[in-house]
């Protein structure tokens, strides 16, 4: 397998073609973006805790039967990924309320979700991500309604067994989104699951294990990070 050339670059991670057309390379940064990249930085040592990180729960999913884009880990900052089509909805499930829901609609921080929300949100920098409905959706031609039901279905299953993995590990998984694409008719998860992603807080004293860090300058991002590598690696 042999490395091609650049084919999109975006905040956090460059993709690269392969001389197979059906797979691609993702190649995890140092850069650190929130707020719609109004906060940015270059946090060094990041893109391979992420890269990492993200290669350990892809792998766990796959060996659980989620289908992901996800075939091997090809260095500290890079892994082996299917090519996929993006879908332009990012799907959010939440077990604890924080973050946006609590500004958004006063929901008091730590609120507990039983079932958990599955929310969708469009995927669109220009217009700063907003929340979507399902209707939306359909409206906008974006993914179909069986589409839909399987990506909620899928994301249900990856919050179920994060949630219970990470538990184990002492953190809790308030949240996270996903990201979904089409290879061959099917649905596959796509892009990444890492602190960039999930927030994570520490079951014993509540901190914040994931990019909050960076959003509120709670602390260094790597410390946190370091922290979830160090806990999932007990398991490896
Ligand atoms: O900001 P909000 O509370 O809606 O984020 C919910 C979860 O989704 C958080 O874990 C956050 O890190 C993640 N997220 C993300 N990318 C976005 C929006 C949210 O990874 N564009």
């Amino acid at each position: 397998m042999e490395k091609r050339e650049k084919l999109y670059e975006g905040k956090a991670k460059i993709i690269y073609a392969t001389d197979e057309p059906d797979k691609v390379i993702a190649h995890y940064k140092d850069a650190a973006t929130a707020f719609d990249a109004v906060k940015k930085a270059t946090i060094k040592g990041k893109g391979v805790l992420n890269n990492t990180i993200a290669s350990f729960f892809f792998q766990m999913l796959n060996e659980r039967g989620i289908p992901t884009h996800f075939i091997k880990k090809l260095s500290d900052r890079e892994m082996l990924i299917y090519r996929v089509e993006i879908i332009p909805v990012e799907v959010v499930v939440r077990n604890i309320a924080a973050g946006s829901i609590v500004k958004r609609l006063g929901i008091p921080k730590n609120t507990k979700f039983e079932p958990p929300l599955v929310e969708f949100y469009l995927k669109n920098d220009e217009l700063h991500d907003p929340i979507i409905c399902e209707q939306h959706i359909y409206a906008m031609n974006l993914a179909k309604p069986e589409e839909v039901a399987q990506m909620k279905e899928l994301a249900l299953k990856v919050n179920e067994i994060l949630k219970e993995f990470m538990e184990k590990q002492g953190v809790i998984l308030v949240d996270f989104k996903l990201e979904f694409g089409r290879k061959d008719g099917k649905i596959l998860l796509a892009d990444e699951i890492s602190p960039d992603t999930c927030r994570f807080w520490d079951a014993k004293t509540g901190e914040s294990l994931d990019k909050d860090r960076f959003r509120f300058d709670l602390g260094d991002l790597i410390e946190g990070y370091k922290k979830i590598l160090e806990k999932i690696e007990k398991n490896q």
